[in-house]
């Protein structure tokens, strides 16, 4: 059994079908523009051997060392990443029928699922070389990559919108990043960090723009299927902001797949608020791609995300599943805030709130169906959102 990521062999752009040279650092498509994925030598690993392997590791995401970019164990830069559990909840009253589950990945470092993608991309951005690096966020990416190039010894600068919760801004300096605010969305943020960065600045780990922070969020289909093994959900329901956890799950289900070890990958099911959703838009339209949602707003600061740069990605991982996707409002997602809390002790960020205010509709859309067990993806906790602080600071 080989050990870190020998197995990755190239870059490859499914827009244009371009290949790229894994062993330098790459961000999209030279020939393009598009989204770069990693692509591994499935056929050099027996899957029964190596689920077997796995199964005697540590319970953090490097478990799944093999199918994982990084090349050398001495590389990896970790602060415990991964291994989150998956919380029964039962029956709950606006979903009769329905058994509902909860993968937890509030107590992640740094609090939110952005810790899975920054670990992979920031060990591997560290073993290519990259000393600077930059990214626009809502948030919590920019905690996590505040963190991990704490650990990594590398420069970060993150730019935030200025309406960014408080605690996330305090968090981002704390870890001895340069934060820069700026007023609008995370659209502004990046055309800002772009331009402020320029030739010879920081390194892009915007979402989808590089190709490893991916590689990181896959690992939340590759822990859902060994968690749940023959109990699998029948659909996963997960906040939908970029996109990249439901491109990084689509991944891992495709992997699984060609290794032996996934029959019929769960559905899909993308959660946006009223207020910003341009991927539920493009399902019902039956679009190949998003159009920028006009006037974004919601209160869920990771679910603001009018333009996501790989839409196509987002939009294939949820069809080629049999997914489909649906809208919550902002009062919504603050009573599921409240009811995830009081009545399973659940703490979540808005965007983790998202798919269990979604149940209702989801029910009556037909999207799951009584009889289904149904796995909800809570990607943060809630804590930076419980003192209510305001935004600037
Ligand atoms: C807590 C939380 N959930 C969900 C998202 C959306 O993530 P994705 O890019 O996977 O759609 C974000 C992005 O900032 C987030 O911070
Ligand atoms: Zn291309």
């Amino acid at each position: 059994m080989s050990d870190t990521g020998r197995l990755l062999r190239a870059l490859e752009c499914r827009a244009c079908c371009a290949e790229v040279a894994p062993d330098h650092p790459v961000g999209t498509c030279p020939t393009c523009g598009h989204t770069l994925l990693a692509r591994y030598a499935l056929d050099h690993l027996d899957g029964r051997n190596w689920a077997r392997a796995v199964s005697g590791r540590l319970p953090t995401l490097w478990r799944y060392r093999e199918l994982l970019p990084v090349a050398q164990m001495e590389s990896i830069v970790t602060l415990g990443e991964g291994g989150s559990p998956v919380l029964p909840l039962g029956e709950v009253p606006e979903a009769p029928g329905i058994d509902v589950l909860l993968k937890d990945d509030g107590g992640l470092p740094t609090g939110s699922f952005k810790a899975r993608g920054m670990a992979v991309a920031v060990s591997r951005a560290r073993e290519l070389g990259l000393s600077r690096l930059f990214v626009p966020s809502a948030g919590n990416a920019g905690v996590a990559l505040s963190a991990y190039g704490a650990r990594a010894g590398l420069r970060v600068s993150v730019y935030l919108p200025a309406a960014t919760p408080a605690a996330m801004q305090r968090g981002c300096r704390q870890y001895g990043a340069t934060v820069v605010t700026v007023p609008g969305t995370i659209r502004e943020a990046g055309e800002a960090a772009r331009a402020a960065e320029g030739p010879g600045g920081g390194f892009d780990m915007s979402t989808l723009r590089e190709p490893y922070r991916v590689e990181g969020k896959k690992t939340m289909g590759f822990e859902i299927v060994e968690q749940m093994g023959g109990a699998l959900p029948a659909a996963i329901v997960y906040p939908t902001g970029g996109g990249t956890g439901l491109v990084g799950m689509y991944k891992a289900f495709q992997e699984l797949r060609e290794l032996g070890l996934l029959e019929r990958p769960p559905r899909l099911v993308a959660v946006q608020p009223d207020g910003c959703a341009p991927i539920v838009t493009a399902l019902r339209e039956g679009s190949p791609r998003a159009t920028p949602a006009p006037s974004p707003t919601t209160i869920a600061p990771g679910l603001l995300v009018p333009a996501p740069f790989a839409s196509e990605r987002v939009l294939e991982a949820v069809r080629a599943t049999g997914g489909t996707g649906t809208v919550v409002s902002d009062p919504e997602i603050e009573r599921a805030v409240g009811r995830l809390a009081a009545r399973h002790g659940v703490s979540a960020s808005p965007e983790g709130a998202a798919p269990y205010a979604a149940l209702p509709r989801l029910v009556a859309e037909g999207a799951i169906r009584a009889g289904e067990r149904v796995l909800l993806y809570n990607t943060g906790s809630g804590l930076p959102f419980v003192a209510g602080t305001p935004a600037s600071g």
